[in-house]
């Protein structure tokens, strides 16, 4: 589409994927899956895979974007030069977007009752028994999170009705580096505590024997998740990049941007945590319990709580409104419903599955899946299943079925820009990145 509205600056689309990246994966997810595949060693994983598949993948998402100008749907079915069925990886993306924003909608219904709790500055003087039981009373409710999972789905159905450049980019722009300044005041605050050596140690210091299967999986599929890449988001977003940006600096600030943040994350989380006596497994608990505990150590802790959550919740919705974006513009471009109508179908269908899964967490809750909650599992199937084939078909589908030349020539802007690393990173996207991707996959099934 031709008229289709471009993001108005270098700044805006930068904001704009950053503002998709950094959410809830950063602040809460990250730490979780550093707690639970044991810490410098998932981290050091992590990062390698930031470089080598991430960034690659990005760059894919990217180029398919804005060499179709479409929705991943469309895109994919408009680049294979007329073979069919590759625009199944768009709709593996659509059905991914779904059900990562009924679990993504879930623990931002979380952030948002932390907001509710920081104004009335419920958390001051609490002791740590009191504010799990108090997290775990959260998860066992039934309106409260409902109510506030539906503020958040409307909220990001809002924006999205109001379209891309006016909504998304007003958002991002000033607030996330804010949230960037708060992690660094948290992170001194955090590295002065008692417990700061051991959480350090745990987070950071690699211990290459606990690298098992698990570990490269649970880290693959994070770091495809915090970077939203394997589902056609970034695709989306890429259909909206101008022809003159650079998309290789535009993905370097966003990977490093994003990766910074989950750092940050951690630095602040693990010496808290092992300060109060969280265990790195304990999972949800290790950002909704720790962070208003360390608040309540800080002076200025009140507003430093308030802005925080605040700011989170501002994070995950520019990270939700890129899910949104996905399915709505499936429906407007490939089916040709108009705007409102789609966002309201596809918000509606999310506030259902999102109910479903909140209340999946309810104490001996029926509502289970392959062993655990319909919360995990989707969680799970989404982010280790859904994005890590989304983004091996994508890779292999630039790679081996887009024309080079296309490739080529988007990627440097029709030749205008010089890109000395134009050569080795198609070679990543064809060859490292599939194979990488695809022995991480096999290795879960091998003992
Ligand atoms: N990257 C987002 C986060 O870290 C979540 C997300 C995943 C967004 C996939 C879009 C696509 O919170």
């Amino acid at each position: 589409m031709s008229n289709k509205e471009n993001f108005g600056s270098k700044f805006g689309i930068i904001a704009a994927a950053a503002g998709s990246a950094i959410g809830l994966g950063n602040i809460y997810r990250f730490p979780c899956e550093a707690g639970a595949n044991g810490g410098g060693a998932f981290f050091i994983v992590y990062l390698a895979i930031v470089l080598f598949m991430g960034l690659p993948l990005m760059l894919s998402e990217f180029v398919i974007g804005r060499r179709s100008g479409k929705n991943p749907v469309g895109a994919f079915k408009a680049l294979a030069n007329g073979s069919k069925g590759w625009g199944v990886i768009g709709y593996l993306g659509v059905l991914a977007a779904f059900l990562i924003l009924a679990f993504y909608s879930t623990v931002a219904g979380w952030t948002i009752d932390a907001v509710g709790k920081s104004i009335i500055n419920y958390y001051h003087g609490l002791d740590k028994a009191t504010i799990q039981n108090d997290f775990q009373n959260l998860l066992n409710e039934t309106w409260q999170p409902i109510l506030s999972e539906g503020i958040f789905i409307f909220l990001t159905a809002f924006v999205i009705v109001k379209g891309v450049t006016k909504g998304i980019e007003k958002y991002s722009k000033i607030l996330m580096p804010i949230l960037f300044g708060i992690l660094i005041v948290l992170c001194i605050k955090s590295l002065t505590l008692p417990g700061a050596k051991d959480g350090l140690v745990f987070f950071l210091k690699p211990d290459f024997s606990k690298i098992t299967g698990k570990v490269l999986i649970n880290a693959l599929g994070q770091a495809f998740f915090s970077l939203s890449l394997g589902m056609g988001a970034l695709i989306t977003y890429g259909s909206y990049i101008a022809k003159k940006d650079n998309l290789t600096s535009t993905a370097f600030a966003v990977c490093i941007s994003d990766t910074l943040i989950a750092v940050l994350a951690g630095i602040v989380i693990f010496p808290a945590a092992f300060t109060f006596g969280i265990r790195p497994e304990a999972g949800n608990e290790l950002a909704f319990v720790t962070l208003p505990m360390l608040f309540d150590q800080m002076v200025g802790g009140y507003f430093f709580c308030l802005i925080f959550f605040l700011l989170l919740t501002i994070a995950a919705l520019t990270s939700s409104i890129s899910l949104l974006e996905v399915p709505v513009l499936y429906l407007t471009e490939q089916l040709n419903m108009n705007r409102k109508k789609a966002t309201t179908y596809t918000a509606i269908t999310v506030f259902i599955l999102c109910v479903i899964s909140s209340e999946s967490l309810h104490d001996g809750s029926p509502l289970r899946l392959f062993g655990a909650s319909i919360f995990d599992t989707l969680d799970m199937v989404s982010s280790t299943f859904l994005l890590t084939i989304g983004g091996l078909l994508t890779v292999i589908f630039l790679g081996w079925k887009m024309k080079k030349s296309d490739f080529m020539d988007e990627y440097t802007n029709g030749g205008t820009i010089s890109m000395r690393l134009r050569k080795p990173i198609y070679y990543i996207i064809k060859f490292l990145a599939p194979l990488a991707i695809t022995v991480i996959l096999i290795s879960q099934f091998i003992k």
